[in-house]
């Protein structure tokens, strides 16, 4: 069994209320800094720990802390990104719902240390239910003392709002993110100047994902340096995993990220295999941002070493050859698939949520949109593939925020590693249309060869 640090209470009945989760060691961590500790010296733990933001980009969340500017008189922000509308994550809704207060605690810690007197949870606007999930928690933790002002004595004061969001993807890249907090439309900003520096109301702001300020928890109760020792290199710690797809067995895993992906996959602690004995054809394993990995690729690298569940892992080999962390929503698809369909269905997801301010994107996402749906429907010309590819290419790098390479990677991937599937849906439009699926020629990785 792996070790647990964010899940390790999510059995206890009633561990969503405060009484429950303060009686099962619950805001020890909060105390011991509050009480006990600088916020130089809880930064100072966080950096330890090697933790990365668990948001997608996997930044150094100490070194982000530490980039804080501290102008005098102007107040800083702390905002939790609770937008969680990547298709295939669904780890932040888990935490949120089953252990509200494992996030409290984080916050109020990582407000501490960061010097924010306030600190918004903003939350993606499907998740009509959880606003209330955690605004229970939010008072309960103020009635018993953790929140408001001069908190156990320690001359800090802090309050948590929520923030519904009202259904847009983009609202969680960070600076759309604040934008909408302020009230506007949720547009990227151009950055610099950085959140850091001019975020909310132009002060400064940080921006953490949910699963990132809840690990601050396990952190402080462990130490820094005993958390960094779980996991590879610069992998540490745990990882929450929403897993979907073709599996037996889906749901959130809290991984130590040192297991390899064919054990994620097959392990009945974990996924539990594919059902129906289906053979695997291919794995997104960060959300539908990253690319799309053949099976032949997913348990081996390029250079034949075993892929881990680490960010360096998965992204061994670039885009060539590898994929991604990203926000850890493991997508599996067994051989009945259909790649056409697959990137047809993130390309109708990208168009729609694209905000339309970079013409890349904004154009490009309905392009690709278009002719992924004319290949798809048996309408499809050869030259639709080259064009599909010289579409993603212009998109990528060439906007304000990185959802336009969001929207652009899922099809470079499929055409790179499935153009036959493509190619053989032009030229069976009638047999692709009704066997709505696609080339089975993947079979069990183990049973081919790595390309050179
Ligand atoms: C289109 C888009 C959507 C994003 N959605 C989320 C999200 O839902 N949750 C999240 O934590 N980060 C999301 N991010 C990443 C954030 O911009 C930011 O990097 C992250 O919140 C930082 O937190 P971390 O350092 O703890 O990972 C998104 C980025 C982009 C470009």
């Amino acid at each position: 069994m792996g070790r647990k640090l964010l899940l390790d209470k999510a059995h206890i009945p009633g561990i969503r209320y405060y009484d429950t989760y303060k009686g099962n060691g619950g805001y020890a961590a909060a105390e011991k800094a509050l009480k006990g500790m600088t916020p130089d010296q809880v930064l100072d733990e966080v950096k330890k720990s090697g933790l990365r933001g668990r948001g997608g980009a996997g930044f150094p969340t100490g070194m982000k802390w530490s980039f804080i500017a501290k102008p005098e008189g102007v107040p800083r922000y702390l905002v939790c990104n609770a937008d969680e509308s990547e298709p295939g994550t669904f780890k932040d809704r888990y935490l949120m719902e089953f252990i509200p207060h494992a996030l409290i605690e984080g916050l109020i810690i990582s407000s501490y240390t960061l010097g924010a007197n306030t600190c918004y949870i903003y939350i993606r606007g499907e998740y009509a239910w959880i606003p209330e999930i955690l605004e229970e928690a939010i008072a309960d933790a103020k009635k018993n003392g953790w929140l408001g002002k001069n908190i156990l004595g320690s001359g800090f004061d802090l309050e948590i709002y929520v923030q519904r969001g009202a259904g847009a993807y983009i609202c969680g890249e960070e600076t759309a993110l604040i934008e909408s907090l302020e009230g506007k439309r949720g547009n990227p900003r151009i950055k610099p100047p950085f959140p850091a520096v001019k975020g909310l109301w132009q002060s400064p702001t940080v921006v953490n994902n949910v699963e990132t300020l809840a690990a601050v928890v396990p952190i402080l109760n462990i130490g820094g340096e005993e958390y960094a020792k779980i996991g590879i290199g610069k992998s540490t710690g745990t990882k929450l995993i929403s897993a979907c797809g073709n599996i037996n067995k889906p749901g959130v895993y809290e991984i130590e990220m040192n297991i390899s992906v064919e054990e994620f996959i097959y392990s009945e602690e974990y996924c539990g295999g594919i059902p129906n004995g289906k053979r695997l054809k291919a794995c997104i394993p960060g959300g539908s941002s990253v690319p799309i990995l053949p099976a032949n690729l997913l348990f081996k690298t390029a250079k034949g070493e075993t892929r881990m569940m680490t960010y360096e892992s998965l992204a061994d080999g670039g885009f060539l050859t590898g994929t991604a962390m990203g926000s850890g929503g493991f997508i599996v698809l067994d051989e009945d698939q259909c790649i056409v369909k697959n990137t047809l269905t993130f390309a109708r997801f990208y168009r729609h949520e694209s905000c339309g301010q970079c013409s890349p994107c904004r154009e490009g996402t309905g392009w690709m949109e278009k002719l992924l749906k004319n290949i798809d429907s048996g309408r499809g010309k050869m030259s639709d593939i080259d064009l599909l590819w010289d579409i993603q290419r212009k998109i990528e790098g060439n906007t304000i925020c990185p959802l336009g390479d969001a929207a652009a990677w899922p099809v470079a991937a499929a055409i790179r590693h499935f153009r036959d599937e493509f190619e053989w849906h032009i030229t069976h439009p009638e047999e692709a249309q009704a066997r709505n699926y696609g080339l089975a020629h993947y079979a069990d990785p183990r049973e081919i060869a790595v390309p050179a």
